[in-house]
């Protein structure tokens, strides 16, 4: 299976993704794309012989992310920490073919504006006892997608947002990739 993600900042998770893939029979990371140009994602990429693409939102907007992949003949679209919001025609192309990783557990801290710190700063004001992850096909509302997998960590009152997002982002990196193995199977 030929994937691409899909990714707007640091890629901790595409890093990982690509080097879980690296030597894998089931599946290739032939694609890194980013509506950022200077996003460090890209320069992970490299580092594993990725090839990367970059584009505008309006570009995207027009369809040019959609025909990249159709001609990268990718069959999974993998979003990694990607923050624009996805054209329906891509959505569509790809539906059932799109997952999306999110840093609570859904449907808790989802929608518009939940993202990064954003969640693990309401988590935290809310004094919540634990959170996790949430692994999620992606369609045409914000994290509303069928739920294919979470894992849930625990928070202790003394915890920041920051040592929040650290316990958020090791559950990530440690479940991501072989969910993704296993649902492309
Ligand atoms: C992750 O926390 C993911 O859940 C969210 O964006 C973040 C991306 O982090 N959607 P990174 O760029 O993979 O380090």
């Amino acid at each position: 299976k030929r994937l691409a993600i899909l990714a707007s900042g640091s890629g901790s998770n595409a890093e990982k993704i690509m080097e879980y893939f690296q030597n894998s029979p089931k599946a290739e990371v032939v694609l890194v794309a980013s509506n950022k140009p200077d996003a460090f994602v890209l320069q992970r990429a490299e580092k594993f012989k990725v090839p990367t693409f970059t584009f505008t939102r309006k570009e995207m907007d027009a369809g040019i992310l959609l025909e990249k992949l159709q001609a990268e003949k990718v069959d999974w679209v993998i979003l990694a920490g990607f923050l624009l919001k996805i054209p329906d025609a891509l959505i569509h192309v790809y539906s059932n073919k799109m997952i999306n990783i999110h840093p609570a557990l859904l449907p808790n801290y989802g929608g518009k504006g939940m993202y990064g710190m954003h969640v693990h700063e309401a988590v935290k004001a809310a004094g919540d006892k634990q959170t996790g992850i949430t692994i999620h096909l992606v369609n045409e509302h914000y994290d509303e997608g069928k739920i294919i997998f979470q894992a849930a960590t625990p928070i202790s009152p003394e915890d920041t947002p920051e040592m929040i997002a650290q316990k958020v982002h090791a559950l990530e990196h440690r479940y991501y990739p072989e969910v993704i193995e296993s649902l492309i199977d």
